[in-house]
């Protein structure tokens, strides 16, 4: 059977930058109370005018341009995002941008924080299946869209961002996906979710029998809702077992990872489950100081800074994990 490889990442940004400062201005915040509950100083978020699938097809062109695979040899572009700007799906629009003459399946994944995660298990089976050699897989959010800005609690965690890796086929000796673990639990649904709003609904039927009175008016969903403590309690109870699952299906334990790169939501879960699998802290990848919480962009972001530094290098071995809104979680041991 057909193994698969990660060949290329990249990742993109918006330019304007929020500091804590410039959060404790608009709500009753401070730099040293996010900072010490988070990690987070900055955060980029995009503006009006800005386009999140424009901002995932820079992550994607650079993803492409490392590992020098031309757009129409691209066959499944997989959008992990829980934003995307067309309610049936922004996929389509980045083989679009790229200029991929072949037209190849293109589909958004939504699962909020665990989105990348899910988008590299369905390319490793989409290339494992047969039939597709490159797979694109773009983690993009811009929760600031959904964010209530009044809502001191959570608005200081999410960032905006988009993050992309191409994922190739390959021989099975070579193959660098090597284990997954993935769940669910809708129960905790509660904890965290951005819902459609409960529109009150003024009259059963309309005088004149017209069944639009039972519909919603407009159709938009609510800011994003977060019981915070709760959130943290399940990440770090269900993250350390999710990778030792996922380790144990790879025949490895911790002390054989050169990375941990979990999903960027909070420094204090990054360490708690570092420190559970007793992974030193000179091999956990964290960028979240800079970027905050960007959702199904946060892996790849910190994938894409780690490899470009030089830290991440070829051969490499990294237990990486996601977890988020659904409740959804999972966790995968990949080769760089
Ligand atoms: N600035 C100042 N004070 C604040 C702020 C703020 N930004 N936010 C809350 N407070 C206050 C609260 O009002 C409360 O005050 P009180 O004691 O007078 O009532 C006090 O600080 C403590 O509030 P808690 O909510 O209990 O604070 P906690 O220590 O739990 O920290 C936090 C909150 C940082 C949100 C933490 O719970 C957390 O990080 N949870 C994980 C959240 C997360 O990662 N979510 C996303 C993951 S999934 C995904 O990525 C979609």
């Amino acid at each position: 059977s057909k193994g698969c490889k990660l060949v290329g990442c990249g990742s993109a940004v918006p330019s304007i930058q929020i500091s804590n400062d410039d959060l404790s201005k608009i709500i009753d915040t401070s730099d040293e109370w996010i900072s010490v509950r988070t990690g987070i100083r900055n955060r980029r978020i995009l503006s009006r005018k800005d386009s999140l699938t424009a901002l995932a097809t820079e992550a994607a062109q650079k993803a492409l341009q490392m590992a020098e695979v031309d757009p129409d040899d691209v066959d499944l572009v997989l959008l992990c995002t829980s934003t995307p700007e067309d309610l049936f799906g922004s996929a389509p629009q980045i083989p679009k941008a790229l200029g991929c003459k072949n037209n190849p399946l293109a589909y958004d994944i939504t699962a909020a924080c665990s989105g990348f995660l899910l988008g590299l298990v369905s390319a490793a089976c989409y290339i494992r299946g047969g039939g597709f050699n490159n797979v694109l897989v773009i983690g993009a959010d811009a929760l600031s869209r959904y964010v209530d800005w009044n809502d001191r609690g959570s608005c200081i965690l999410f960032g905006d961002a988009a993050g992309a890796v191409l994922v190739q086929s390959c021989d099975s000796e070579e193959d660098g996906l090597f284990s997954f673990d993935m769940h669910s639990d809708g129960g905790g649904q509660r904890h965290l979710n951005a819902s459609m709003k409960e529109n009150k609904i003024d009259h059963e039927l309309g005088s004149n029998g017209s069944f639009l009175g039972l519909l919603p008016k407009g159709s938009s969903y609510s800011c994003i809702q977060m019981n915070g403590k709760e959130v943290f309690r399940f990440a770090v109870r269900v993250v350390p077992h999710s990778i030792e699952l996922a380790l144990e299906k790879a025949g490895l334990a911790a002390s054989n990872i050169d990375w941990l790169l979990l999903h960027q939501a909070n420094q204090r879960i990054i360490d708690a489950v570092a420190t559970r699998l007793e992974v030193p802290p000179e091999r956990v990848i964290s960028n979240l100081a800079n970027y905050g919480n960007t959702s199904a962009a946060s892996i790849p972001l910190a994938l894409d800074e780690a490899v470009r530094s030089g830290k991440v290098q070829a051969g490499h071995t990294i237990a990486t994990a996601g977890f988020g809104a659904g409740l959804t979680w999972g966790s995968a041991i990949v080769r760089w």
